[in-house]
């Protein structure tokens, strides 16, 4: 991809101002003046890299200062900020967010996440965020992964869909279009597809030894986690055959390429024992040679680093291997320095700066950032009633019914509502929502459950603990995991914990009959608990407009939600395989007919 006005540019720059455009610090890392300085390429927003207070203004405000930065460089090359709008524009309070992917692949419709990913351009581009590190394409085998929930579909071709759709979503109308959002494609490749056991941060005791796990303050639950088998499997080691690679993990980014995408993240993992972020072979012949791809490719938050105990040999290897841009995040200097000596060396090519270059400035050009480095959106798009509406219709297409014996359409005698997840939205939401991992509580605004069960009119008793006498008819249990991102969300035991069995017991001597919401990022083992339930439904991560449940539970809306993925009978039948057991194979879903007419999606906005 080339362009006379790159060109011209390209002539006119230095080695450190094509270095400068390489590096993509994270915001609390980087310092006032350095933007400018130094010509920074991007600054991102990790998970949880939010301005203080948490609003649309102060996002639109902090995103526009370094911007602005930007312009005061001597070539005044627009600066492209990065975040993970990955289930809408989610790390901000206030906007809409939607269901995790997972959920999307149960309700299979490309237009549903075509128009999912308009709205999450909108609220982002208001904020002046031009780059969302989305859609995540892996397609996950174990679902001891944390995650998990970021994969679509066991099928490669329907998630090859649906990130093709997002693609065409955050694009919009043209990509230089005031709203467009660059997608970046992740991560390259075959991230769902490592050992059990290979994880590397496993090996870790104290979260103080890793900067990034420090900064998230995992606190006492880390050395917790770790014992439950966080980081075992995430960022691992995939010893699948070529073959499989190309026919799994492979199609979804020629997919989501064909759609436009001019960017595509590289996977932390490794493949047969070699590092992605060093994997020349893979980014340099396989996606750039043979799939063509002509935007620019970006390491994923130190992912360069994992490559070599040698930071100067991390860095000439991987950029050697094809990654144009670095997300640093943190030393940013120390990297341009090390990349700065490589070239001086003669270790790293002049040709691999001027090509890394040339990708960056010629997906800017194409974004119209040197036109327009910013656009200013109107920041009322935030969390809208329409974009509401979209993730509520979402919420409801993603749940699915495994089982009914006489528990839905929940209807007009009294309902005991257990569960403290059928009124949070933290626990609806899941990871990636406000923080990196996300958190229980009210953590940004939204419609639970219990709200839209009520909203339609329901008579609810809400008894989180079950622990009163009163009998019902009819008691709903919503249970959830606790939210978790990436490693931290590898689990060695897919269960239900003694206390969500207990719960369930508690409700099921108290009422006539029972249902099972689940919040999950992946299917658990449920084998054992199923037979007792008179009903469940495997609503995912639904985002913050649980009200969607509430009209496939009450029949507003017809139950329409497939498994994307074969739910596993036991933990041994993990990694998903040939000859694995299943409790219910993907496409399983049950529907039940709406008994009441189905509401306008604008009216249920306006549901409580
Ligand atoms: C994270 C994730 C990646 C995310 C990036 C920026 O570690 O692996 O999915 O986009 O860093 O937050």
């Amino acid at each position: 991809m080339t362009h006379p006005f790159v060109d011209d540019l390209l002539n006119r720059m230095t080695l450190d101002e094509k270095i400068g455009q390489m590096t993509q610090p994270e915001k609390n890392s980087v310092r006032p003046g350095d933007v400018a300085r130094l010509g920074l390429g991007s600054v991102l927003s990790g998970g949880g890299g939010n301005p203080d207070p948490n609003t649309p203004q102060a996002w639109r405000d902090m995103v526009t200062a370094l911007i602005d930065e930007a312009q005061a460089s001597r070539l005044k090359i627009p600066l492209l900020y990065g975040s993970d709008a990955v289930h809408g524009h989610n790390n901000v309070v206030g906007a809409t967010i939607f269901p995790h992917n997972i959920g999307l692949g149960a309700a299979a419709d490309p237009d549903l996440v075509r128009r999912i990913g308009r709205a999450t351009a909108l609220e982002a581009a208001a904020t002046n965020v031009r780059w969302a590190f989305a859609p995540a394409v892996s397609v996950p085998q174990d679902f001891r992964w944390g995650r998990s929930y970021e994969g679509y579909a066991q099928d490669p071709a329907l998630v090859g869909r649906l990130a093709a759709a997002l693609v065409e979503g955050l694009k919009g109308e043209g990509w230089n279009s005031p709203t467009a959002v660059l997608p970046s494609v992740k991560h390259f490749v075959a991230d769902g597809a490592t050992d059990w056991g290979s994880g590397k941060r496993a090996r870790m005791t104290d979260p103080d030894q890793d900067r990034t796990l420090a900064i998230a303050q995992m606190g006492e639950d880390f050395v917790t986690l770790l014992d439950r088998g966080a980081w075992q499997i995430d960022q691992g080691d995939a010893t699948i055959d070529e073959a499989t690679l190309r026919a799994v993990h492979l199609p979804p980014y020629r997919a989501a390429l064909e759609a436009g995408a001019l960017n595509v993240m590289v996977s932390y993992s490794s493949w047969q024992g070699l590092k992605l972020h060093a994997h020349r072979y893979l980014i340099t012949d396989v996606l750039k040679g043979e799939l063509g791809f002509a935007g620019f490719v970006v390491s994923d938050w130190e992912g360069v680093q994992q490559v070599a105990a040698d930071f100067d040999e991390a860095v000439r290897t991987s950029i050697n291997a094809g990654v144009d841009m670095v997300m640093v995040p943190f030393d940013y200097e120390r990297f341009i320095a090390s990349l700065r000596r490589a070239v001086q060396a003669g270790e790293v090519p002049q040709a691999r700066i001027d090509d890394a270059a040339r990708r960056i400035l010629s997906v800017k050009h194409t974004l119209g950032l040197f036109e327009r480095p910013h656009t200013d959106p109107t920041l009322d798009v935030v969390g809208c009633a329409a974009h509401r509406a979209l993730a509520r219709e979402a919420a409801a297409r993603s749940a699915v019914l495994l089982k009914d014996c006489g528990v839905f359409p929940l209807g007009g005698a009294p309902l005991l509502v257990a569960g403290e997840a059928a009124d949070d939205i933290g626990l609806q939401c899941g990871g990636w929502t406000v923080s990196w991992m996300g958190a229980p509580g009210p953590t940004t605004p939204g419609t639970t459950l219990l709200a839209g069960l009520r909203g339609r009119g329901l008579d609810v008793t809400f008894d989180p603990d079950a622990r009163a006498e009163t009998r019902f008819p009819t008691g709903l249990v919503v249970l959830a995991e606790d939210p978790y991102a990436e490693g931290m969300g590898d689990r060695a035991q897919l269960t239900l914990t003694s206390a969500q069995r207990d719960l369930i017991a508690r409700v099921q001597a108290r009422c006539d009959r029972m249902g099972v919401v689940l919040y999950a990022g992946r299917p658990l083992i449920v084998t054992d608990d199923l037979p007792g339930w008179d009903a469940f439904v495997a609503a995912w991560l639904p985002g913050s407009e649980a009200g969607g449940l509430a009209d496939v539970l009450t029949g507003a809306r017809p139950f329409t939600g497939r498994l994307p993925f074969d739910w596993p009978r036991t933990l041994t039948d993990l990694p998903r395989r040939p000859g694995a057991q299943t409790l219910f194979p993907a496409g399983t879903g049950l529907t039940a007919a709406p008994t009441t007419a189905p509401i306008p999606a604008a009216q249920a906005a306006s549901q409580p």
